[in-house]
């Protein structure tokens, strides 16, 4: 992967103003109740860093990962703009250590890597909340993905063993032709 994956992405930004919108995701501000707004949290995977910059704005010190240059610059543009103090780094997610007993709130949207699922379990200090959203099995007829990239059915709910499930949903909605799951979990 890397190389590949860092020049998809790089392109994919270059051919777009903003590619997945400024908006926070519906799921991450429909939850923002259930958090406490203080301590650290990890962005995995957070491209333009829409979901970074709210995070931030909750008044956490949030650190953004992400193969994409030009995503990580946009997303910290987009924070200068705004006020908000981030901090990112460019790295490869497939060989990546998730500090472990680090983070209050983990972040992990439209991003899946399986292998990442124990170190996001560890990442989490007791208390600590982790927020995903990503595309399921349903999402394939709506694009060319694999099946290797996208939730089977109840996937995530059961991904974090030991982490209490608080909210789930998935979502299949033919008409925006997208289908997705989501998952709000907490380490006791
Ligand atoms: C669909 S975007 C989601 C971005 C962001 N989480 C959001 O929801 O707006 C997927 C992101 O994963 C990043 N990515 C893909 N493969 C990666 C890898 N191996 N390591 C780190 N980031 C990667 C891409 O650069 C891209 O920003």
């Amino acid at each position: 992967m890397s190389l590949k994956d860092k020049e998809k992405w790089n392109a994919k930004y270059d051919s777009s103003t903003c590619l997945a919108g400024r908006e926070p995701s519906r799921w991450l501000v429909d939850h923002a109740g259930l958090l406490a707004g203080k301590g650290k949290a990890l962005d995995i995977a957070m491209g333009e860093g829409r979901n970074t910059l709210f995070a931030a704005s909750l008044g956490y010190d949030v650190f953004g990962v992400d193969i994409s240059e030009v995503g990580v610059s946009r997303a910290e543009a987009l924070a200068r703009k705004n006020n908000l103090t981030i901090h990112s780094r460019i790295a490869d997610l497939d060989h990546y250590k998730i500090d472990e007993n680090a983070y209050d709130l983990i972040l992990c949207f439209y991003f899946l890597d399986r292998r990442l699922f124990e170190g996001i379990r560890k990442g989490l200090k007791p208390g600590g909340t982790l927020i995903y959203e990503t595309f399921t099995v349903d999402y394939l007829q709506y694009s060319g993905f694999k099946r290797e990239w996208v939730l089977e059915k109840n996937e995530l709910r059961e991904a974090f063993p030991g982490l209490k499930v608080l909210d789930y949903q998935e979502i299949n909605e033919p008409e925006n032709e997208t289908a997705y799951a989501s998952l709000v979990a907490r380490k006791d």
